[in-house]
């Protein structure tokens, strides 16, 4: 890939926040974009100021969804230096979620060269401040200006920078879930293993509606039977049986998931079973009641670890260690971000490090 490096324009820099970063309100000064057209494949690759597309109000993406994203982070060092967590990773699922939406793939070396030089220009916007991070959005938009239902035969790919403050602001806190008995996420054979706009779409409409009702986050029965677990909204979750931690299959509608991955990889070597079952919901809550179930968690890359201190289920509410975070829980978070920002040693070959020249 021949990338181009376009000047800024010096009097609209901006300069990065040291603090009250949020979550995905602010971006860097610069972006990776590469566009696709069919017969050529992709080209002008480029890293050029943050700013605006001009596009058709016809163009296919705002029609018909043809769309996809990922999300990955950069993280900082004690030593200066920036730490990315698995990027190849994402970049594969990218290309998994692009044949799923009748996309071009994008060379995943590439794709991965790309992020690492927007990181080196864009060192100073990586957080200094303990649980902030640079989160990385890569997307890809089909931008044919026509109305017809059909695969565009152009795509923007680019990549922006934001960065975000710690999840956990007052500590290691548990998060309210609610499990939609009503509504469904993503269906086998749907797009649910694919991250493509229209899948959050779809939830947001139980999403606000659990949010009014005190609970921070949905989870997804199949939709097929609905009484099979899935996943969290943005997470997969897991269930800890004493030193045992069970995450229900992968099962073609739920998202294959960089830090489920990790958790099982290394939970192995910190002493705890693992396990990936069909998990159905009834069970589930049977075991909860029977005090079987220790302790419950999300895993994705925005928390890492997301305790869950209650469900609630058909109008009834479910306590999970007396809405404490528990030891499985803060031992995984402990382990996987000391990894991530190399507090630890990192035995996996997880982490790429960037030297901050
Ligand atoms: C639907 C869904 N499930 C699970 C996850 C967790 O995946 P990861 O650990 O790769 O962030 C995410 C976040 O990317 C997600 O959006």
């Amino acid at each position: 890939m021949e990338l181009n490096i376009l000047p800024l324009d010096e009097a609209a820099l901006k300069a990065p926040p040291v603090d009250d970063f949020g979550f995905g309100n602010l971006f860097s000064n610069r972006m990776f974009t590469q566009n696709y057209t069919a017969g050529i494949g992709w080209h002008d690759a480029r890293i050029g100021p943050y700013g605006p597309f001009e596009l058709m109000p016809s163009t296919a993406v705002f029609h018909y969804a043809q769309e996809i994203f990922e999300g990955t982070k950069a993280y900082r060092r004690a030593d200066g230096n920036i730490n990315l967590f698995r990027p190849w990773e994402n970049a594969r699922r990218f290309n998994v979620s692009a044949q799923r939406m009748v996309m071009p793939t994008v060379d995943e070396e590439d794709h991965v060269a790309a992020i690492i030089k927007l990181i080196e220009l864009e060192n100073e916007w990586v957080p200094n401040v303990p649980g902030a991070t640079l989160y990385i959005r890569p997307a890809m938009i089909a931008t044919d200006p026509a109305l017809g239902v059909h695969a565009s035969k152009t795509y923007i790919h680019f990549i922006i920078l934001s960065p975000v403050g710690a999840y956990f602001k007052e500590g290691f806190a548990p998060v309210p879930v609610y499990i939609s008995d009503e509504y469904r996420r993503a269906v086998k054979g749907g797009t649910g293993n694919a991250k493509t706009g229209g899948n959050y779409a779809a939830s947001l409409y139980v999403s606000e509606a659990v949010k009014a009702q005190g609970y921070s986050q949905v989870l997804w029965l199949d939709a097929i039977e609905g009484k099979y677990i899935e996943e969290v909204g943005a997470m997969n979750i897991c269930f800890v049986y004493g030193n045992q931690i069970i995450t229900p299959k992968l099962s073609g509608s739920i998202l294959d998931g960089i830090t489920r991955k990790s958790v099982l990889q290394m939970a192995p070597d910190l002493g705890y079973e693992i396990s990936e079952e069909t998990m159905n919901v009834n069970d589930m809550i049977a075991d909860l009641k029977a005090g079987k179930i220790t302790e419950v968690f999300g895993c994705g890359t925005a928390a890492v670890i997301a305790p869950v201190g209650k469900f609630g289920y058909k109008g009834e509410e479910y306590v999970i260690n007396n809405n404490q975070a528990g030891p499985v829980s803060a031992h995984l978070f402990d382990e996987l971000t000391g990894i991530q920002n190399g507090r630890l040693p990192d035995p996996y070959g997880w982490t790429y490090t960037i030297e901050v020249k």
